[in-house]
């Protein structure tokens, strides 16, 4: 994906900061999302570009920054685990809502945003124009570093065939 400069927004760090100090956000580097890159990663990419969004077109870029960097509070790899209750797209958000209250006060529009951040793979709709938002741009993150993944990977076969080429000729 495309760098963000979060870290030196100032106004952005001001409203996520008390956030990504604690150890339960922090925790979220040890996991992998999408091949490519941490969850930490891309909670922070979708709070950040979802916030800017929401900020363009005057929404409450508030809870849309902190409510996106803990859409995906959990602590589980989603590709081997599985649940019973249901699917991982209908469970995970779930687990997440329940962790970021036990960090912080959400308020309505912060619990939509978490709960429904899965929206088309699951059916309840977004209440709310900022839930929207999240779940569309972490749709984006998801495909956007799922294909940085296969282009690396491409380019890492390619340099492999080439240097077989080389020594063949
Ligand atoms: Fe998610
Ligand atoms: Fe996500």
């Amino acid at each position: 994906m495309k760098s963000l400069d979060w870290k030196n927004d100032s106004e952005y760090m001001a409203i996520v900061g008390d956030l990504l100090e604690k150890k339960e956000v922090q925790k979220l580097d040890n996991y992998t999302q999408h091949h490519n890159g941490t969850r930490l990663d891309h909670c922070i990419s979708v709070s950040y570009e979802s916030y800017l969004l929401a900020k363009k077109h005057n929404l409450d870029a508030v809870s849309t920054a902190r409510a996106g960097l803990l859409h995906d509070l959990f602590y589980y790899d989603w590709r081997t685990t599985k649940f019973t209750l249901g699917s991982h797209a209908f469970i995970h958000p779930r687990v997440a809502l329940r962790n970021a209250e036990k960090l912080t006060v959400l308020n309505d529009k912060e619990k939509d945003i978490i709960l429904k951040h899965m929206w088309g793979a699951t059916i309840a709709r977004p209440k709310y124009f900022e839930s929207s938002i999240v779940s569309f741009v972490d749709d984006e993150q998801a495909i956007t570093e799922y294909f940085d993944h296969v282009r690396k990977e491409f380019k890492m076969k390619l340099m492999k065939y080439k240097e077989k080429v080389i020594k063949f000729i």
